[in-house]
């Protein structure tokens, strides 16, 4: 029988379902909340409260099509993959899983059911394995379901490795859950080479494990001790991609549907025509963990998950170089993927162009680098005295410039050097050892506090609330009580103080008791406990005390506007920009909020005015902010926005402002849209290819950043006005100097009537004050003498004349502009010793000007 993925995936929730089953959405591929794990790595992680009793759910049992990466941390596959039939960056993992309920008969009876009526696999072709201790397990198999003795294997710890450390024997990482567990393995045939499990050619291909049933019984601690779990569970996973291989008759994963398309897309952009090639395998697998990390919102970096990305992307890359792929290629798999994951690539669809825009850059970026790396390493060569290159060389090749070794022994081969492979080794083994420790991904689950309390929030609706200490911690340790300097953590059976989540940010104030006043810094969730973090300030306190608890309601109240005003900016951004908008994160504190989107470009000045436009009107409609709890089906049909990947329980918490704003949130709201006051965006900036970031501000920090815009703004005009008065009184200046040097200059213009110096002269533009100034300066320099200037501004002529005291008795300033004004239309006069006169007729001043010498020599 043949069955596409698509149908493997629903056929497979679907016989879940008809066991009684919560078909559960896969969760994001970072694991939230969990600072033990890299990736997302199997079905389980989501639930892993749930198997340690620290999460109730409406449901004991559950199944999930979950989308998995193994490509760092405990679960590594990404140096097999390309290089093995079955080994994947990304894939889906099929689980069933029993909180507590159903144990191992029904976990192996569903097994078997499902394998051999629905997918009707002939039950000759199965095996079984067994962890070697466990009776129980191959009673079910040979005794219950009826499998042969001689087909059930019982394995055991690996020779010479840990106690536990067994092929069937699963955990999830160095702590938490794990169990035994049985595994069931596909003969895909004689004709290929293989030997059972537990023999020395298990290795081979021919017996495949296509499904995992682990029975949860313990939880691991760091120092390896197994603390038995509060109740035994179920735990299973199975490949599709490997189910999906014997449903479609074919025996490597990259044959099945999905990887054949993406196969001939990969050829297709490369333009490469053998579709056999593995490089085309390691595309095809590599583009699919690259998309979807980056759907959930790993972004490339140079550290932790978004440097995994990278390296995923980059070995990619250079896969297609090798097949010769000229420019950016990867990015161009993205809407084939989309489409070839059917139902699991619907929010891949959605994203589809900012995922590929992130993974353009990457690869261009890559593509600059892998110049450079070449530059180097031909140099490298150049300069070489041997014929080896050392490993430090190639390694920093590596490191640095993403220059993968292989391709670095390819460019030396050509040129007939080797490299020192051991040498490499030896650095990358330092590397490992270094990623091994970062693998540890943060703290140990476990090391982390662990409490089994429990504490309602009262605080929707209040901020002050009466309870007990339920339990207290000092620097990780449980202790009984408290004295005045310790900081601590405080737990109470019922508190007002909002635990950060959601974004919004932890509630502060103090805790109030007879004997002590303990003052909360922050608020965190700590299992199904709030934990209140902070210092006692006074006094003692002790495990069983009343408090008074008090939030910082003020701090809260501003909490609680810009939380509301993110939805409306949230709905806001989809409006303006359009739905393909989706939220990357958010941060919501007193001060201001910050929200995370994607959009591919710059939003323009333009956009965020009618953004910020849209979000006050909704102010001003001063909309009731209600709350109503329902099921995550209804809050889908009434249109409520759910954050992808987001961990949602079956009872959600639907937020809505009029029609405008409608989203899942657990999180503390004003009560009407109007208490938001004023809405004002104070940035907007891009964070990541793809990206964008808008920080705003609500109520009177709104009137704050308005009124410190302006105060900016009046200071801004009262300098620039400063400086222009200034600039001014520079210009005089050196108006005034260009003036003292014009007359030194006209003063060689000078000639002598009847032994009396004489200057007459013509300029262009000078303005009047000017020219009396030069007036001035050309007397002094004469000491005795006469002078005339003319002046012509536009169509008017001006005239002033200057006679030094001396000689005012036989000649008048006063006269001489006159006698000229009145060729030149106009009149004048003036003091014997300096006159001014003005006139219209430009084109008489030539004459006008001959006229002054004999109008001189008859007086002089
Ligand atoms: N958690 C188990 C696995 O990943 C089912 O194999």
């Amino acid at each position: 029988m043949y069955m596409s993925t698509d149908e493997v995936r629903n056929a497979f929730l679907k016989f879940f379902e008809s066991k009684g089953h919560q078909i559960v959405e896969s969760s994001s591929l970072v694991p939230h909340n969990d600072p033990t794990l890299l990736f997302t790595n199997a079905g389980m992680n989501q639930f892993k409260d749930c198997f340690l009793g620290l999460e109730k759910r409406a449901y004991t049992r559950a199944t999930t099509a979950q989308r998995c990466v193994r490509a760092g941390g405990k679960h590594n596959d990404l140096e097999n993959v390309g290089f093995t039939a079955r080994h994947h960056t990304f894939f889906e993992m099929l689980g069933n899983f029993s909180f507590g309920d159903y144990f191992k008969e029904d976990a192996i009876a569903f097994a078997w059911e499902f394998l051999t009526e629905v997918l009707q696999l002939p039950a000759d072709r199965l095996l079984v394995t067994v962890y070697e201790t466990d009776d129980e397990a191959f009673d079910i198999w040979n005794k219950k379901i009826g499998v042969p003795a001689d087909r059930i294997v019982r394995i055991g710890d690996k020779e010479g490795g840990k106690p536990y450390e067994s092929d069937n024997f699963w955990q999830m990482g160095d702590t938490g859950p794990c169990g035994p567990c049985t595994e069931i393995f596909y003969d895909h045939g004689e004709h290929i080479w293989g030997g059972r499990p537990g023999t020395p050619e298990e290795d081979g291909d021919r017996f495949i494990e296509i499904w995992n049933n682990v029975f949860m019984q313990f939880n691991r601690h760091a120092d390896g001790t197994m603390e038995p779990l509060p109740k035994p569970s179920v735990d299973t996973g199975m490949g599709i991609e490997r189910i999906s291989a014997i449903m479609q008759g074919v025996h490597s994963n990259y044959e099945i549907d999905v990887f054949q398309k993406l196969i001939k897309a990969a050829a297709d952009v490369i333009g490469y025509e053998d579709l056999s090639n593995q490089s085309l395998r390691v595309i095809a697998d590599h583009i699919r963990s690259c998309a979807f990390l980056i759907v959930d919102g790993v972004m490339p970096s140079n550290e932790g998950r978004g440097y995994v990305l990278r390296r995923i992307i980059r070995r990619a890359v250079r896969h297609g170089n090798k097949l010769g792929a000229q420019g950016a290629f990867f990015h161009k798999l993205v809407g084939v993927l989309a489409e070839v994951m059917g139902t699991a690539g619907e929010e891949l669809k959605k994203q589809q162009a900012v995922v590929e825009k992130v993974l353009r850059i990457e690869e261009e970026n890559f593509g600059r680098t892998l110049e450079r790396g070449m530059a180097i390493l031909n140099e490298a060569l150049d300069s070489l005295e041997g014929k080896e290159l050392d490993g430090e060389t190639v390694f920093k090749l590596y490191d640095t410039y993403g220059f993968p070794a292989d391709l670095t022994n390819d460019v030396a081969r050509e040129r007939e050097f080797t490299i020192d492979e051991a040498g490499f080794e030896r650095a990358m083994e330092q590397q490992r050892q270094r990623a091994r420790e970062a693998g540890q991904f943060g703290t140990d689950y476990n090391a982390a506090i662990k409490t089994d309390a429990q504490s309602e929030f009262c605080g929707y609706a209040a901020t002050a609330g009466n309870s007990a200490v339920a339990a207290m911690f000092v620097e990780g340790e449980e202790v009984e009580s408290l004295s005045a300097g310790d900081k601590a953590i405080v737990i109470l059976g019922e508190t007002p103080f909002y635990a950060e989540s959601g974004g919004q940010c932890g509630d502060t104030g103090v805790l109030k008791t007879q004997s002590g006043l303990f003052k909360v810094e922050d608020t965190q969730k700590l299992g199904n406990a709030i934990a209140h973090h902070g210092v006692l300030a006074e006094g003692v306190l002790a495990k069983g005390d009343d408090v008074e608890a008090l939030v910082d309601a003020q701090r809260r109240a501003a909490i609680s506007l810009n939380h509301s005003a993110t939805h409306l900016l949230h709905a806001a951004l989809r409006q303006v920009l359009g739905e393909h908008v989706t939220q990357k994160g958010s941060l919501v504190k007193p001060e201001n909020l910050r929200f995370d989107f994607s959009h591919l470009e710059a939003v323009t000045a333009e956009e965020l005015k009618e953004v910020e436009r849209l979000v006050n009107a909704q102010v001003r409609r001063n909309h009731v902010i209600e709350t109503n709890i329902m099921d995550i089906e209804s809050a889908k049909q009434k249109g409520a926005m759910a954050l992808f990947g987001e961990k949602y329980d079956d009872e959600v918490r639907v937020l809505s402002m009029g029609d405008f704003s409608t989203e899942l949130c657990g999180g503390i709201h004003a009560s009407n849209t109007g208490d938001i006051g004023l809405f004002k965006i104070t940035s907007e900036g891009g964070i990541a290819a793809g990206i964008r970031r808008i920080e705003a501000v609500t109520g009177e920090a709104a009137l704050d950043a308005i009124e410190a815009q302006q105060a900016k703004f009046e200071e801004k005009l009262a300098e620039s006005a400063q400086k222009a008065k200034s600039l001014e009184k520079e210009v005089q200046k050196l108006k005034d100097k260009i003036a003292a040097a014009e007359s030194a200059n006209i003063m060689g213009k000078a000639q002598e009537i009847n032994g009396v110096k004489v200057l007459v002269a013509a300029l262009d533009g000078a303005d009047s004050k000017n020219l009396r100034t030069m007036v001035d300066d050309i007397k002094n320099q004469m000491g005795s003498g006469v002078v005339l200037l003319a002046n012509v501004t536009g169509e008017k002529v001006g005239l002033i004349a200057g006679v030094t005291k001396d000689l005012t008795g036989k000649v008048k300033a006063g006269d001489l502009v006159k006698m000229v004004a009145e060729q030149v239309g106009g009149k004048g006069g003036g003091r014997p010793d300096m006159a001014q006169a003005g006139g219209t007729d430009v084109g008489a001043l030539p004459e006008a000007i001959q006229s002054v010498q004999p109008w001189l020599e008859e007086r002089l």
